[in-house]
């Protein structure tokens, strides 16, 4: 990954070649790519036969972008570029007159793209202002940092960065306002938490990734974005969900496992239902990492995980993962 400016490194899609087998796309195929992000899962379900892909990105720069770097498929009405969040993808897709899809794809997180431009305030390797909105709409960092009280900033450390030392840091942040640029919060986290140049795990990697969640509402996304494609997908349809971090995972795992019956109907705090509800998915695949070879080229999929299933035919289950 560069870091210099606004140079950018393409992204270099993670865990392509198992999410294709994952959606084991057939000739002619609709598919969605959730989150297009450099367009590297979208142009191999095309490699793979699909025969149209609407691909969803609420960031307008991946958006824009995406028309170059697919065109022919652009051209062709293969492929649909459509700025928006896939929480709202069945609405979207019926909009369009697809009422349900043969194979979905979330690749949840940010891209290359996101973290190398500096503009965008995503990264501290390269000093930009605090902004970190995908959507370039709502609330920045800075807004965030500077406005916030010192509870809320040190729960969303917490609870979205897992940072053990999340009052400190909040307390520093308060102490140092106004912040406008990555470095300096980066700067300002290392001091709170006690960092020491060549220590394994840099405090500010946590910090950035917990404002980050926060701003863009990533964990709610992600649990609408479930529902939403098991609202969208045929029976037989296929979905694959990559994550980068235990906090993304632990929603993609209980959802599958929920929604394929897995989950002990009943307890003493959730009673059993009177009308137990019939598994909307099934063959649930164990949890495919990257092999040595893709972390050799790409550092960046490390802590990446794959997780896919198969719908049945039953109705899409109401309400949240539980
Ligand atoms: C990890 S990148 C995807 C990379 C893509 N698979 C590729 O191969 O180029 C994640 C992308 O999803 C987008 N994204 C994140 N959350 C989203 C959401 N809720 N709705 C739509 N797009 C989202 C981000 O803006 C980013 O461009």
């Amino acid at each position: 990954m560069t870091s210099t400016g606004t140079q950018t490194a393409p992204h270099v899609p993670v865990l392509v070649d198992a999410v294709i087998a994952a959606l084991a796309i057939e000739p002619g195929d609709t598919c969605v790519d959730g989150t297009f992000g450099a367009g590297g899962y979208t142009r191999a379900m095309l490699a793979a036969g699909a025969g149209r892909v609407i691909g969803f990105d609420r960031d307008p720069d991946a958006i824009e972008q995406g028309r170059s770097l697919v065109p022919d498929a652009v051209d062709s009405g293969k492929l649909t570029l459509v700025e928006e969040r896939f929480s709202q993808m069945d609405r979207l897709l019926a909009d369009r007159g697809l009422g349900s899809v043969d194979a979905i794809a979330l690749d949840i997180g940010v891209s290359s793209m996101q973290l190398d431009r500096a503009e965008r305030g995503f990264s501290f390797q390269a000093d930009g202002p605090l902004d970190m909105r995908m959507s370039r709409s709502g609330m920045t960092a800075a807004e965030f940092l500077n406005e916030g009280d010192e509870a809320e900033i040190a729960r969303v450390l917490r609870d979205y960065g897992e940072e053990p030392r999340a009052r400190a840091i909040a307390r520093a942040i308060i102490a140092a306002r106004p912040l406008e640029r990555t470095a300096e919060l980066a700067a300002i986290v290392r001091r709170a938490a006690g960092f020491r140049p060549g220590q394994k795990s840099d405090p500010a990697t946590r910090t950035f990734q917990a404002i980050r969640i926060h701003l863009n509402a990533e964990l709610d996304e992600l649990e609408q974005g479930l529902a939403a494609a098991e609202r969208s997908l045929r029976p037989g349809g296929r979905l694959a969900v990559v994550t980068f971090h235990s906090l993304e995972d632990r929603i993609v795992k209980r959802f599958f496992r929920e929604r394929s019956g897995g989950t002990p109907a009943g307890s003493r705090h959730r009673p059993q239902l009177a009308d137990p509800k019939r598994p909307s998915f099934e063959r649930v695949a164990k949890p495919v990492a990257p092999t040595e070879r893709e972390l050799a080229a790409n550092p960046r999929a490390r802590s990446a995980k794959l997780r896919s299933a198969v719908r049945t035919a039953a109705p899409a289950w109401k309400g949240r993962v539980q």
